[in-house]
């Protein structure tokens, strides 16, 4: 068991990663302070990890919400679901949201617990390595709207996060795909030797080693917590993580959400934003092929649906890293490092978007 801390001034808070930690009676109840809890899940999980979790908060009392699974669920409305088994439960700002899931349930109930009773305390225990890796830590929270990704929404830190890697064995083959994608941009935004540590690696994360994708958690959460810790708002260093999501977030809103797990999009992202790129002669072309190639190793898509161009700049231009009406972009110089800005040719985001969505 590792366990690092997320400090972000106003809070801190401990991120522990190991076996077995679901049934880890001794961990939860140090974790879970309150006497009353609601547990926040989905339909899938739910039948998997849902009992476990209960059995070991028996000296809690427990109340359960089970949302509908998929990220077309991450709206409004089922946030809305939580305020209601909250209220039915008479839940107080003393009680614990505990958060069992991907990154879909995480932002949910994040959410709801931010704005419940204006705010009440809320545990992470993510089982998807997307939100090992990178939802549960940091604080953003939220829903999706019809117009862009994440647009409702608030920056509210967890109690705690608890990573059980045990959860990573049910998770389907593509689940674990998507995942991937977020520790990638780690390297691209970050560590260089991550980067190489994945390409001797992949082969093993993919038949799901648990020491490797132990390392690739506990070294995406250290990266993560310390931007994070920087930068908590994104008033600028914590923009570098949304490395490729600009194009990434454009692919699920056109799809209607239902159709690429956002780990796709994002690997998606990433690539369309290397080739971005190289055209402003920021970056050079090995560097875009060794992304290209790691990706397709980790098994992530390469190929953008064609959404068509200008649907994609309208959807961008709804993202949140647009300022002062200029669309932010998150540029690829080399392997670890990237740059936040928004002084490029219009003519060259247009003739990107143009040679990948139309
Ligand atoms: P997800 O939550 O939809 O989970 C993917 C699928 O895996 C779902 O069908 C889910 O039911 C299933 N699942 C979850 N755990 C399982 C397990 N252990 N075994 C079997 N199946 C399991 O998707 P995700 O990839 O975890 O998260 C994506 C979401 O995270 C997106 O909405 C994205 O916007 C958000 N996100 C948020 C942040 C943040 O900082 N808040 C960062 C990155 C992504
Ligand atoms: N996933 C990007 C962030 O948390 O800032």
């Amino acid at each position: 068991m590792q366990t690092l801390q997320v400090d972000v001034g106003h809070t801190r808070y401990p991120i522990t990663i190991g076996s077995g930690l679901l049934s880890n009676r001794e961990l939860l109840e140090s974790q879970v302070a309150a006497d009353d809890c609601l547990i926040v899940t989905n339909t899938t999980v739910a039948h998997l990890y849902l009992p476990n979790l209960r059995a070991s908060l028996a000296k809690r009392r427990v109340a359960e919400c089970i949302l509908p699974d998929g990220e077309q669920h991450k709206t409004l409305q089922t946030a809305g679901w939580v305020f209601d088994a909250l209220v039915a439960n008479k839940l107080n700002r003393d009680a614990t949201v505990l958060a069992l899931g991907g990154g879909v349930i995480g932002d949910i109930a994040g959410f709801a617990s931010a704005c419940y009773q204006r705010g009440i305390g809320y545990v992470q225990v993510p089982t998807t390595l997307l939100a090992q890796v990178d939802s549960s830590v940091g604080g953003k929270t939220g829903v999706n709207h019809p117009a862009g990704k994440n647009l409702i929404g608030a920056f509210y830190q967890p109690l705690a996060v608890i990573c059980d890697t045990d959860t990573l064995a049910t998770l389907p083959d593509r689940v674990l795909r998507a995942g991937l994608a977020e520790v990638i941009k780690y390297g691209c935004v970050w560590d260089p030797l991550l980067f190489d540590w994945l390409d001797r690696n992949m082969a093993k994360l993919l038949a799901r080693d648990a020491d490797a994708l132990t390392y690739a958690i506990a070294r995406s959460c250290e990266i993560k917590a310390t931007v994070v810790a920087q930068d908590e708002r994104e008033h600028n260093l914590r923009a570098i993580l949304n490395f490729g999501h600009t194009f990434g977030h454009a692919i699920e809103a056109a799809t209607a959400y239902d159709t690429y797990l956002h780990g796709e999009a994002v690997a998606l992202g990433m690539l369309i934003a290397a080739d971005l790129s190289h055209r402003l002669g920021l970056t050079k072309a090995p560097v875009k092929e060794r992304l290209r190639d790691i990706l397709r190793q980790a098994g992530l898509p390469t190929t953008p649906p064609r959404i068509g161009a200008e649907r994609a700049l309208e959807l961008m231009r709804m993202d949140k890293k647009v300022l002062a009406g200029a669309l932010r972009l998150v540029l690829l110089e080399k392997i670890g490092r990237v740059i936040v800005t928004s002084e490029y040719p219009q003519t060259t985001l247009d003739a990107t978007l143009t040679e990948y969505f139309s």
